[in-house]
């Protein structure tokens, strides 16, 4: 055989198998999820208070905090700070009976400053949404605690968490695998809704 052809032979081969490993590649990408998925998360999403005491992974666990940071936030502003707490002595410190929870937090270091100071309850609101969120969709169950604007909760949470003055706690969002399984509560109403003006 001439080498011409071997080397046609070898160069096609290469090409086939970097197609095929652009693809397998391309496959492994998470999908973005349809329109649908995304709504059918969110009227499925109701708050879970009881919890197995089986844990929650770490993957699960990095997923949520990246579902909370991706929240947006007045000027990208990024002003808070997620505790994560999974002992469970600190977990009966804040009274919570679960096997994790997330604190979400303001940094009024990061806040915008003046009268605009107080978008950081937007922005940590926005990112506890998108934690319970991401946690319904992994399959755990979540239920957001208020601690702002509650001075002695908040003074409790800063106690126990240790959280430097700059820190403010928002909430603790409790998390773990449901062990209960309430309906959601259908919360439409059209009453709600004006267009254009009142
Ligand atoms: C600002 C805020 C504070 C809340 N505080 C508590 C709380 O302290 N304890 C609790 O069990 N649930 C708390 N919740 C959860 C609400 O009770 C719950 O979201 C509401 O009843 C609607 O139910 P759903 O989440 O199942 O749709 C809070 C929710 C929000 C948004």
């Amino acid at each position: 055989m001439k080498i011409s052809v071997i080397l046609n032979v070898i160069l096609l081969l290469l090409s086939a198998a970097l197609l095929w490993l652009y693809m397998a590649q391309k496959d492994k990408s998470i999908p973005a999820p349809s329109t649908d998925d995304a709504l059918e998360n969110i009227s499925s999403r109701t708050s879970i208070r009881r919890y197995t005491s089986a844990p929650v992974e770490d993957e699960k666990i990095e997923k949520m905090l990246r579902a909370g940071m991706a929240a947006p936030t007045a000027m990208n502003r990024q002003p808070w700070a997620m505790v994560v707490v999974n002992d469970p002595s600190q977990m009966e410190a804040l009274r919570c009976d679960a096997p994790l929870a997330i604190v979400v937090c303001g940094d009024m270091e990061r806040a915008i400053g003046g009268e605009a100071r107080d978008f950081w309850i937007q922005d940590a609101s926005a990112a506890s949404q998108n934690i319970l969120l991401a946690a319904h969709s992994l399959g755990l169950g979540a239920v957001w605690r208020g601690v702002y604007p509650i001075p002695p909760r908040i003074q409790e949470v800063k106690d126990v968490l240790g959280l430097p003055e700059n820190i403010i706690p928002l909430n603790i969002i409790t998390i773990g695998y449901p062990d209960e399984s309430p309906t959601p509560k259908d919360k439409w109403n059209p009453e709600n809704v004006h267009y254009n003006r009142w």
